[in-house]
């Protein structure tokens, strides 16, 4: 019950909706969960509809997002004139029911930005512009298992063309991308951070294939330490140097999957073999006990990072094969890491100021 409340205050009051269209894609990241020659709900877009409204008769927020994906919802084997038109539909179907139920929406499409068709893209955008709401892109950026060397050179391509509606890009803390980031202080994501795109830092969700992609909490504290130093502007790093008071990364966002399953991230693993990896009996639309268990586990009612912590995935700490070697929380020794660069700033500038000229 306390831990309950205090989680309640710190939710953020905007809800986010997944809605996997379909699970086809044109890539096969090595991470995702997905079965990408699935073609289950690329001719039956609308019957989300149905779904998405269940959800909303019962939503409380006043505001939700939308997060529109497959899959690859712009994937150039399947992405036409066809298509386009139902995702627009979609987006009218989704803007009515905002009103019928007095709602504020917001529309993002969730893609991997491999594809030609970006004409169909920007019609996608004007025309659900139209519908009088905020209509932008979403893109993932991971340098280990997304990409070859000819799609990375669409990506990019596609990505500084779309610029200006992008609503930001998600880099994955998988093992294989933090050792990569770590040994490649030039890399593209120097680049695009340097460039200004706003970047996000999402966890890593364990599967089946968890053994190679989940990172130990020593990976996770030189990655953080590495964003702290030289990548402060990544969130959600930016949100804990700069606020005192944060709301919690995991958006306990609702999601509906290709085949219309009302449910939340718990269902991605309910396969007999992503299942096994977890301590807990992972539930698909009840995220209530791992969440106890994480504020039990590191004691986080009694932190002093309390109200500045974003707390982590909860599914990922619920792994259970996870390589704890830290003797502390890792977010708890990643505050205090910032603490520290603070108040050595503050002696510097002190020392500085002391030195006449
Ligand atoms: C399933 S993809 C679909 C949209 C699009 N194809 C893309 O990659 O952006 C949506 C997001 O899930 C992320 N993702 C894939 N596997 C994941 C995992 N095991 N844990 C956490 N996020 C994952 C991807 O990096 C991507 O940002
Ligand atoms: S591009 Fe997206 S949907 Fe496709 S395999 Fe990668 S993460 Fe999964
Ligand atoms: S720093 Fe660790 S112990 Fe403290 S609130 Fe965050 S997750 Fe909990």
């Amino acid at each position: 019950m306390i831990n309950e409340i205090a989680l309640a205050n710190k939710r953020d009051s905007q809800q986010e909706y997944t809605v996997h269209l379909f699970e086809f894609c044109n890539l096969s990241c090595s991470f995702c969960w997905q079965d990408h020659d699935d073609r289950v709900g690329i001719d039956t877009v609308l019957e989300k509809l149905v779904p998405i409204e269940k959800f909303l008769i019962k939503e409380r927020n006043k505001k939700v997002v939308f997060n529109i994906m497959g899959g690859e919802i712009f994937a150039d084997a399947i992405y036409d004139e066809t298509l386009n038109n139902d995702y627009i539909k979609l987006a009218k179907g989704i803007v009515d029911l905002g009103v019928k139920y007095n709602i504020e929406v917001g529309l993002n499409w969730v893609t991997n930005l491999v594809t030609s068709k970006l004409s169909l893209i920007e019609n996608l955008l004007v025309e659900t512009r139209k519908l009088g709401v905020t209509s932008s892109l979403f893109t993932s950026f991971d340098p280990a298992g997304r990409f070859n060397k000819p799609n990375f050179e669409v990506y990019k391509k596609n990505l500084y063309y779309f610029k200006d509606d992008l609503d930001g890009i998600g880099i994955l803390l998988t093992r294989p991308n933090i050792f990569f980031w770590l040994n490649n202080p030039d890399s593209f994501l120097k680049q695009i951070y340097d460039d200004g795109f706003y970047i996000y830092a999402d966890y890593y969700m364990p599967d089946e294939t968890a053994k190679f992609q989940a990172p130990s909490d020593e990976d996770m504290y030189n990655i953080f330490k590495l964003f702290v130093d030289d990548y402060p502007k990544i969130d959600p790093i930016a949100s804990w140097i700069t606020r005192d008071k944060n709301y919690i990364s995991c958006r306990s966002s609702k999601l509906i999957l290709q085949d219309n399953t009302m449910c939340m991230c718990g269902n991605l693993v309910q396969g007999p073999n992503d299942k096994q990896m977890y301590n807990t009996n992972i539930q698909s639309a009840d995220n209530s006990e791992i969440e106890h268990k994480f504020l039990e586990k590191y004691d986080c009612l009694t932190c002093e990072y309390f109200d500045r912590c974003t707390l982590g995935c909860f599914m990922q700490h619920d792994y259970k094969h996870r390589e704890e070697i830290l003797d502390e929380c890792v977010y708890k020794l990643t505050h205090r890491y910032i603490e520290d660069a603070r108040i050595q700033q503050r002696r510097h500038s002190v020392t500085a100021e002391a030195v006449p000229a």
